[in-house]
């Protein structure tokens, strides 16, 4: 494991990833109130809910990927008080904030491409990441290298509700939320580019299949808060191999 490192070091630039990293060093600094408000508190529960579930599986070592602010990572080390927890994000002023929240081990690194050993952990989480990458496939690829077989998964993040609900969460989406949290960052078109991510970012079924495919052996969904937001857990694949093999002969 490298030495926790907050400060700048070369992040390899991946397509999406520079302005990814641009915007949220933007809102960093309003980031966590932003959240809570246009949330209206919920991500509290939901990170709680996710923190919960962790603890159940009793990991040693947790990575928490995107850790941005660090309210996650910060939720974990509560709840699983005798557990190390690692923050990962390729966000310096984003870290900068986890950092005051006395997280000690943070690390400036791009998920893609993570400064890890193999079978490095027991559990890998990521809350509102995983849809600003570049690659869902490629980053979930890197999360079972990195953890141990038998491993546990557990991925956070918007997702689009079904039903009556959608039309009226669509029309939030593209009309109040920019509004709202351009009042509160200045950041406008930030939020404009967070309603898009969450329509296009696959979910339920389709994510659980990615999930599968990437190496892990099962996937489970459980929709929140009426499905804007979900949660998902897995099992790392024991052999990764045999999986990617099985994976492409399942799509032949
Ligand atoms: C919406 S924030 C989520 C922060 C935190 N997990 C939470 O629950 O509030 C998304 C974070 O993902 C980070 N991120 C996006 N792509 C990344 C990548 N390829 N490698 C590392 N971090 C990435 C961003 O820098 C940002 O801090």
């Amino acid at each position: 494991m490298p030495a926790d490192s907050t400060s700048p070091s070369p992040v390899p630039a991946p397509g999406k990833g520079p302005g990814v990293q641009r915007l949220f060093s933007t809102i960093a600094s309003r980031y966590d109130i932003a959240n809570h408000l246009l949330s209206a508190g919920l991500d509290f529960l939901w990170r709680r809910r996710a923190a919960r579930i962790v603890r159940a599986w009793a990991p040693a070592r947790i990575l928490d990927l995107a850790t941005g602010s660090g309210d996650l990572a910060r939720t974990l080390a509560r709840v699983c008080p005798g557990a190390t927890i690692i923050g990962v994000d390729f966000c310096l002023p984003m870290l900068r904030i986890a950092r005051r929240k006395h997280l000690p081990h943070l690390v400036q690194a791009d998920a893609l491409r993570l400064p890890f050993a193999d079978a490095t952990f027991d559990a890998v989480t990521i809350a509102f990441g995983l849809r600003n990458m570049e690659s869902h496939e490629r980053a979930l690829a890197e999360m079972a290298r990195v953890l141990r077989p038998g491993g546990q998964l557990l991925v956070l993040d918007f997702s689009a509700p079904t039903g009556l609900l959608r039309g009226i969460y669509r029309f939030y989406l593209r009309r109040i939320l920019p509004r709202l949290a351009g009042l509160i960052t200045g950041e406008k078109h930030a939020y404009e580019y967070l309603g898009s991510s969450i329509e296009n970012f696959p979910h339920g079924e389709a994510m659980n299949a990615i999930i599968r495919a990437s190496g892990f052996t099962t996937a489970a969904c459980q929709a929140l808060t009426g499905g804007i937001v979900s949660l998902y857990t897995a099992t790392r694949a024991e052999c990764l191999q045999s999986r990617r093999q099985q994976a492409i002969s399942d799509n032949s």
